[in-house]
């Protein structure tokens, strides 16, 4: 009878326990009865929302870059490739006065580019967000590449008691040496996979990325953006963006899926801080083309990323959105790709034109600074030229002025280099690889480059 009553309470407890980590207490439950449930829109429905908000008709066309029959090719001519040649300056502010100061830079002129990518671009991150809860849930020695590491298994629940009905959960592995004496430097890949951590393959001929940061000493992490909103337009009322609107689809100038893959890195961040094995003022992030985009988000942000390597991030990333290279704004302002971007960007494709953005995407590398921003790009008989490595070098040429204002080193130079070359004595470095869309090539170059910051801690902070 005894243990009965014993076993009873035991299930009771697991039972509760489960609910608790999957943030629906009982109470919660009742409650969500009463709820509406997260609207339903198509991408498309959804699309067509946003533009009779914003009281748009039309938006221009966009280019297809996948079917060399298409009418609306992509424009791959350099010489046409510039029809508005004159950036926004960073170093003015909106009433006219140039900034002279670091102090005026960090003062008055960076939160007015912040609150222009907010409003414009990425859109805002709303106030009242949610808390994380990290939860270790599994911890697995391996060996990597002849080194023993520790990988621990990391769910990061957010509190959905607000709307029950919006559960979210961010997929996180961290791996470090497993003999380390000291917290160690990580670098966290924003991820197209599937959580798995590391895989090897027979084929391989060079250490993987994965390799080559433990060759170093250091750890890697792993995060996955779709666990914390997925990547189209009709999961807008699900994720953390669906959860914080309890199910309701998005104002013009809310959050889109750049702003919130790079909101989860920063949680990522916080979770850590207080994990032993880890020192939190050396970490770096790491993204390709659309986590490339969220990874220069992330850092232009979350001033504690220490070191940014922005792989083939394009239209949205790096690329100068006046240029007219490979992808552009009406790309991104289309059906397929909102779902990135603020509401409010749409206006940029129509009746708006590029040029009428208050801001530029050397900017939001300009908001790096003093930091260090490696920016990728493969060969573009290899890659294609749809990411625009030119536009990219561009953006970084045009972050200079606010990397030497801050005592920094700029690109170094303003003409593009040969592929190969590896701009990487300053604070903004470029390489262009011999490769396809991949930051693969460029690790190597990419690592002796973190480890001149790595290496001396004092240099970051
Ligand atoms: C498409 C899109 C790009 C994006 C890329 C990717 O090509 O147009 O903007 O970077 O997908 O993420 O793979």
């Amino acid at each position: 009878m005894v243990s009965k009553i014993f076993q009873s309470l035991l299930i009771f407890l697991i039972m509760a326990t489960n609910t608790f980590l999957r943030g629906e207490n009982p109470s919660n439950q009742t409650t969500a009865d009463h709820l509406q449930p997260p609207v339903q829109l198509t991408a498309e429905q959804d699309h067509q929302r946003l533009m009779d908000l914003l009281n748009i008709k039309e938006l221009r066309p966009w280019v297809n870059g996948l079917d060399p029959n298409a009418t609306n090719l992509p424009n791959y001519d350099e010489s046409k490739a510039n029809p508005y040649p004159n950036l926004p300056d960073p170093l003015v502010l909106k009433d006219g006065r140039r900034v002279t100061t670091p102090e005026m830079w960090w003062k008055e002129r960076r939160p007015e580019i912040i609150e222009d990518f907010d409003r414009e671009i990425y859109g805002r991150v709303p106030e009242n967000i949610p808390p994380v809860n990290w939860v270790v849930t599994a911890i697995e020695p391996q060996t990597v590449g002849g080194i023993s590491v520790i990988t621990k298994y990391l769910v990061g629940h957010v509190d959905n008691s607000s709307y029950p009905l919006v559960n979210v959960d961010i997929q996180l592995t961290l791996s470090t040496p497993a003999n380390a004496t000291q917290p160690v430097p990580v670098i966290m890949e924003l991820s197209f996979g599937n959580g798995i951590p590391y895989e090897s393959t027979t084929y391989q001929t060079e250490p993987i990325w994965q390799e080559q940061v433990l060759a170093k000493g250091w750890g890697y992490a792993i995060l996955i953006p779709t666990s914390i909103q997925a990547d189209n337009g009709e999961g807008l009322t699900q994720g953390i963006i669906g959860l914080c609107n309890k199910g309701q689809p998005r104002k013009v100038d809310d959050w889109g899926a750049l702003r919130a893959w790079a909101w989860g890195a920063s949680r990522a961040l916080d979770y850590f801080k207080n994990d032993q094995s880890v020192d939190a003022k050396r970490v770096g992030i790491e993204g390709l083309s659309r986590y490339g985009k969220a990874a220069i988000v992330a850092m232009a942000y979350d001033e504690r990323f220490a070191i940014g390597f922005i792989g083939s991030s394009g239209e949205g990333g790096l690329k100068l959105h006046r240029r007219n290279f490979g992808e552009i704004v009406e790309n991104l302002a289309g059906s397929g790709e909102y779902h990135w971007m603020a509401g409010n960007f749409l206006k940029y494709a129509g009746p708006l034109t590029w040029d009428d953005l208050p801001v530029d995407a050397h900017e939001l590398l300009a908001l790096c600074a003093p930091r260090p921003v490696f920016i990728s790009v493969g060969s573009e008989q290899v890659e294609g030229g749809w990411v625009d490595a030119k536009g990219m070098f561009m953006a970084g040429v045009g972050a200079g002025p606010v990397y030497r204002l801050l005592g920094k080193k700029d690109l170094g130079t303003t003409e593009f280099p040969p592929q190969g070359t590896a701009l990487i004595e300053g604070e903004i470095a470029f390489r262009q690889h011999s490769g396809g869309h991949t930051t693969g090539p460029n690790w190597p170059t990419f690592l002796s480059y973190a480890e001149r910051y790595f290496s001396n801690q004092n240099n970051i902070e």
